[in-house]
């Protein structure tokens, strides 16, 4: 193995470029040239490859998003243009080839190592919907960022007596809404997985009114089964007590540095993918478990939905009382 090549696919995700640093200066280390693909598959299909020297992933461990982009393709979830990326990577002789990013990014490495493309997978995305890691790369800086919001708006909500409603990412999955929500004392979560009705929710904040409480904290996720607009007009008009404002943190979630554990996530599994690639694995993910840095096939991750364990709902119901 002479020449690997790495991308940054899907959302961002803050820790990104920790990654690619990691794979850079560890690829260096073992004597690889190491390529970056800008913008992900579409940059695979247009031949976008560039040089990466230890001095191009200088500086940038501390920087939110992604040096070498990122970005969404229809024309490679088809087979002919799973072809034509065969022959842009066998026209740049490269041996193999990172993908860094989420779900849908993984299942595209997956396309790539069922052509012979020697493929390894790094987890990235701030949903952590992604099957076989505790934790992807960047969740942790969004859960943080979440949280800075939450005490924000809880201080203005309690001065006002109000109740904010505040819509976090996540897509189908509810792990951002539901930690965001056990750390932050939220009152009501609402997530894709454990649908809560609207009725119940008014019933939950007029409860928290009548007992006192001086502010109230809803975290709903995107993906819940109601739009969060639709639940503002829902609870205004049932008079719940308090006067309801609804804050929607949308890609505020998806920038900024990452934090330590995201740093440390993002240097393990990028050096760790190098360590895999070069011994010879092929069509696997680095995941972080308890156990440490483990692998775990594309096709397993793939074919399979993380989910959030029922332990996590009794805890957000036992401490919003
Ligand atoms: P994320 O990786 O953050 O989940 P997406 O689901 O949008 O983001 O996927 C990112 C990109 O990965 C897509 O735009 C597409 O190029 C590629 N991709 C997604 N699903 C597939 C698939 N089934 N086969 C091949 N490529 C895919
Ligand atoms: O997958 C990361 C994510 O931020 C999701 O939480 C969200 O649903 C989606 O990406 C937003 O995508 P876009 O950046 O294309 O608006």
């Amino acid at each position: 193995m002479k020449r690997i090549a790495i991308m940054t696919s899907g959302g961002d995700a803050p820790g990104m470029n920790a990654a690619i640093r990691a794979v850079v200066r560890t690829g260096i280390a073992f004597g690889l040239e190491v390529y970056g693909i800008r913008q992900a598959y579409t940059g695979l299909l247009a031949g976008d490859f560039e040089r990466l020297t230890s001095r191009e992933v200088s500086g940038i461990l501390q920087r939110g998003g992604t040096i070498l982009q990122t970005a969404r393709n229809e024309e490679f979830k088809t087979k002919q243009g799973q072809r034509k990326a065969l022959r842009r990577l066998n026209e740049h002789q490269i041996d193999g080839v990172i993908v860094i990013g989420g779900d849908g990014s993984l299942r595209g490495a997956m396309a790539l190592h069922t052509l012979g493309v020697p493929v390894i997978g790094i987890p990235a995305s701030i949903d952590n919907d992604i099957y076989g890691t505790d934790m992807s790369i960047g969740v942790d800086t969004a859960l943080n960022t979440i949280l800075d919001a939450l005490d924000r708006l809880r201080d203005t909500a309690t001065s006002h007596n109000r109740c904010f409603l505040i819509e976090v990412m996540g897509r189908n999955c509810g792990y951002l809404a539901l930690m965001g929500g056990i750390l932050g004392g939220a009152e009501v979560i609402v997530t894709p997985e454990k649908e809560i009705p609207m009725e119940e929710v008014a019933h939950e904040l007029e409860a928290a009114y009548i007992k006192g409480k001086a502010h109230a904290i809803a975290v709903i996720a995107e993906g819940a089964p109601y739009h969060v607009t639709e639940l503002v007009d829902y609870l205004t008009k049932q008079e719940v007590g308090f006067e309801i404002r609804l804050t929607i943190l949308g890609h505020i979630q998806r920038g900024g540095g990452p934090t330590a554990f995201d740093r440390l996530l993002a240097t393990r599994l990028g050096v760790e993918a190098v360590n895999r690639l070069i011994s010879g694995e092929t069509g696997v993910m680095i995941a972080r478990t308890g156990r440490g840095q483990n692998t775990i096939p594309l096709e397993e991750v793939t074919s399979n939905s993380r989910s959030i364990t029922d332990e996590y709902y009794d805890l957000a119901e036992i401490l919003s009382r």
